[in-house]
C-alpha cells in the first residue's frame, strides 16, 4: 500500500523537498504521552537532532515534550521553538566552552556529563557565573544493541560516556567539585531499537549501578535511559506509531526506581520518522546494461542515510499505476554511493513523475548538506499545503 500525498499541491512545489505529515505527528505525540502517563514521573524528551525543523519543533512543545540537545544549536533552536529550558537536558562528547556557557545562562534542567575533563570545565565555568550546574553522568554501560554498527553507542569500544571502571573515581571526583551537582545517571545505547531485550539488558545494567552507588548511600534524582526506539521502515503505513505500549512497560518491568526518582527518556526517531517523505522528480530514466536506473533530482546530499548506513527507505512513484517494473534509483550527486535502493519494484517510471521515500522525517532533513553546491531541500508541513 503506498503513502496517501496531496498530488497536485506536489506539482505545484519545486523539488526536491520534506513533506511532514503533521496528524501523524500529532497522534504519535497523543500515543507517547498516553502511554509515559501510565507510570509515575516518566518524562519525555524529544531528541532535537533527529529534526529540528521549526514547525515540527512547535508541535513537539506544544505536546508537552522536553528537548535534549546534543549542540549549542540544537539548545537555541529548542529556545527559539519555546521548549522551557528547564525541560532541556545537554548531552555530547565534545562541549565547547561558549556551548556549556549557553546552557548556563539558560539554566538548562541537566548536562549530561561524557568525561572528567569535561565535568571540571563545567565546574569551573559555572563557578565563573557563581552558579552550580546540574550534571548526571552518562555512563557507557557497556550494552550491545542489535542494531547497524554506525549506531551502536554504549559499547565500551564507543566514545560516548564514561566507562563503568572509573565510575567511583568520577563519583568521588563531583562530591569534590563545588560549582557541579550530581542529578542523575545517563544513558544511550544505540539508536533503531527494535528487539526489547537490548532495553531489557540495559535495565539490568542501570540496576547493578543503582545498588553499587547505594552502598556508597548515593540515589541520584533522576535515571535518564536515553532514546533509540526503533521504527518499521519496510512498511510505513502497517504501524506508523511505534509500539509505546511495549517499550514504556519494558521499562517499567525490568528498571527498579528509587522512590521519588524520575525516569527520563530521549526519543528521536521513534517521534518523527514516520511523519516525513522526501518528494523527488525523477530527472531520467536510463537503460544500463543490465538494469534500468530512475535518476532523481533528490540525491545524497538531501537524505544521507542509505549512503551513509545503508539504511532502507520504502521508495513509491507517488504518480503512476502502471505495472511495476525494476530501477536502481539514483541521484544526480557525483558519488557513487549515491544510491536510495537497487532493484527496487516501482509503478513504471517516466520523465517528471513524482518519487516518495518514506520514514523519511528523521535523520532526513537535518543531515542535508550542501556538497555539490547543492541548495538545501525545503520542508513542508501539512498544513502549508492543504
Ligand atoms: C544521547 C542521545 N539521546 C537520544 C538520541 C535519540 O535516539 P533515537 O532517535 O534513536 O530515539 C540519540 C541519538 O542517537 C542520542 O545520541
Amino acid at each position: 500500500m503506498k503513502g496517501t500525498f496531496p498530488i497536485s499541491k506536489f506539482r505545484e512545489l519545486e523539488t526536491p523537498f520534506y513533506y511532514y505529515d503533521t496528524q501523524l505527528l500529532r497522534d504519535t505525540l497523543t500515543c507517547v504521552n498516553n502511554e509515559a502517563k501510565k507510570y509515575e514521573k516518566y518524562i519525555v524528551h524529544y531528541a532535537v537532532k533527529a529534526n529540528a525543523n521549526p514547525k515540527l519543533l512547535s508541535i513537539i512543545r506544544e505536546n508537552g515534550l522536553g528537548a535534549d540537545c546534543v549542540s549549542g544549536g540544537e539548545i537555541r533552536a529548542a529556545i527559539q521553538a519555546g521548549f522551557p529550558s528547564s525541560k532541556i537536558v545537554y548531552a555530547g562528547v565534545g562541549k565547547a566552552d561558549w556551548e556549556i556557557n549557553l546552557g548556563l545562562e539558560h539554566n538548562i534542567f541537566c548536562f549530561n556529563v561524557e568525561s572528567v575533563p569535561e565535568l571540571e570545565v563545567i565546574n569551573e565555568l559555572a563557578g565563573t557565573k557563581e552558579k552550580v550546574a546540574s550534571v548526571a553522568l552518562r555512563i557507557n554501560p557497556n550494552v550491545g544493541a542489535h542494531t547497524h554498527a554506525n549506531i551502536t553507542t554504549g559499547l565500551k569500544e564507543n566514545k560516548f560516556g564514561i566507562n563503568l571502571e572509573d565510575l567511583d573515581t568520577v563519583l568521588d571526583k563531583v562530591e569534590a567539585l563545588p560549582n557541579v551537582k550530581l542529578m542523575g545517571l545517563h544513558f544511550h545505547i544505540g539508536s533503531q531499537i527494535l528487539d526489547m531485550g537490548d532495553f531489557i539488558g540495559l535495565c539490568n545494567r542501570v540496576n547493578e549501578i543503582q545498588e553499587h552507588m547505594y552502598n556508597r548511600r548515593i540515589i541520584v534524582e533522576h535515571i535518564n535511559v536515553g532514546g533509540g526506539l526503533g521504527i518499521d521502515y519496510q512498511h510505513p503505513n502497517r504501524q506508523a506509531i511505534p509500539d509505546f505500549t511495549e517499550y514504556f512497560a519494558t521499562f517499567h518491568k525490568h528498571l527498579k526506581l528509587r522512590p521519588q526518582q524520575s525516569l527520563h527518556f530521549e526519543l528521536g526517531r521513534s517521534i518523527v520518522a514516520q511523519c516525513g517523505s522526501l518528494i523527488a522528480k525523477t530527472l531520467y530514466v536510463k537503460q544500463g546494461a543490465n538494469k534500468q536506473f530512475a535518476i532523481l533530482d533528490a540525491g545524497m546530499t538531501d537524505l544521507i542515510r542509505p549512503a551513509l548506513y545503508q539504511a532502507y527507505h520504502k521508495i513509491e512513484n507517488i504518480t503512476s499505476e502502471e505495472p511495476i517494473e525494476k530501477y536502481d534509483v539514483v541521484g544526480p550527486i557525483c558519488e557513487s554511493s549515491d544510491v536510495f535502493g537497487k532493484a527496487v519494484d516501482l509503478n513504471k517510471v517516466k520523465r517528471g513523475d513524482l518519487i516518495a521515500l518514506r520514514s523519511a522525517g528523521a535523520y532526513g532533513e537535518i543531515m542535508a548538506s550542501g556538497y555539490n553546491c547543492r541548495p538545501l531541500p525545503k520542508g513542508y508541513i501539512s498544513e502549508d499545503i492543504v
